[in-house]
């Protein structure tokens, strides 16, 4: 049987938690760290390493790109960060610029894995990776708003005194500030969420404005991603069909085309199977296009 590899490429905050998380909960026969920072990477390794008696199996190493061949996932986490307060899309050139060597490194030794995306502003970040790899769609996904969908259903669970689990919700569209809550389709068991509109808009602003508050308490933001991206990862390698809203290539998408952004998509061992088409009202429509508006501007911006 073929050994199952993870790659993550940056071990700043995000990357090694989520190297973390995933040898936590043993997703994967191998894990490899790579930063340009060797010194960071080797010492996670050892750091992890240390840790086996008391988890197992899994052989994690710090490497180099050459290690990228055989890779089932290559997880990227790597470039400029938030300072408190700055907005996600104004990484957009820095990371750009980081992301063209990672990526033409990567593309030497690997052709066939899937490309997760968790660098800022993610969208852009997943467009970009998408055309500079030629890859097929399915098979370059960003993490999208799987997280904000997360702190969404936090939220409403902490206000209906419910486990977040029973809370069916979804944030879509850009992963920053444009993002807009699906209302319309929220529900727990089946029934729409009871809250007033002042309650509601109370929620979806501390959705979306989670990570300035978290920046600006410890700097960053990364249990929480870490968890998303452990998510995706199960989701591929058990082949799962789960629905998750990463961000994904839409086309004909009520109305938008040829932009990354967060939707509902089954994710299985193929990456993004299938975008799933969910019922909006006009206002959530409208702001989706907003979203979509906004993020494919910059697109604009950068040249791949
Ligand atoms: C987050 O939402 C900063 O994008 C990161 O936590």
């Amino acid at each position: 049987m073929k050994k199952t590899k993870v790659v993550v490429i940056g071990v700043g905050a995000v990357g090694s938690t989520t190297a973390y998380t995933l040898l936590l909960r043993s997703r994967m026969d191998e894990l490899v760290l790579i930063d340009a920072n060797a010194g960071k990477a080797v010492g996670d390794a050892l750091d992890m390493n240390h840790g086996m008696p008391f988890l197992g199996h899994t052989k994690v190493w710090a490497g180099t790109y050459e290690d990228c061949k055989d890779a089932d996932i290559v997880i990227i986490t790597a470039g400029a960060a938030q300072k408190p307060g700055e907005p996600r899309l104004n990484l957009l050139k820095r990371n750009v610029a980081i992301y063209e060597s990672i990526v033409t490194e990567v593309l030497k030794y690997n052709d066939d894995g899937i490309l997760l995306i968790a660098t800022n502003p993610v969208d852009i970040m997943s467009y970009f990776c998408w055309k500079k790899s030629g890859w097929p769609t399915n098979r370059v996904i960003g993490s999208g708003t799987l997280l904000d969908s997360a702190r969404f259903r936090y939220l409403i669970g902490e206000k209906l005194q419910l486990d977040p689990r029973s809370v069916h919700a979804h944030i879509i569209g850009e992963h920053g500030d444009s993002e807009l809550p699906v209302w319309s389709l929220a529900n727990v068991a089946g029934s729409s969420i009871a809250l007033s509109e002042e309650e509601k808009s109370d929620i979806f602003i501390h959705t979306r404005d989670a990570a300035y508050e978290i920046i600006e308490a410890k700097g960053a933001t990364y249990y929480a991603i870490a968890l998303a991206l452990d998510r995706i990862v199960t989701a591929i390698l058990c082949n799962e069909s789960a629905v998750l809203n990463v961000s994904t290539l839409v086309e004909n998408y009520h109305g938008l085309s040829d932009v990354y952004m967060g939707v509902p998509c089954v994710v299985d061992r193929q990456g993004v199977r299938e975008v799933l088409d969910i019922k909006v009202t006009e206002e959530e429509k409208a702001l989706l296009h907003r979203s979509a508006g906004k993020l494919k501007d910059l697109i604009e911006t950068i040249s791949v």
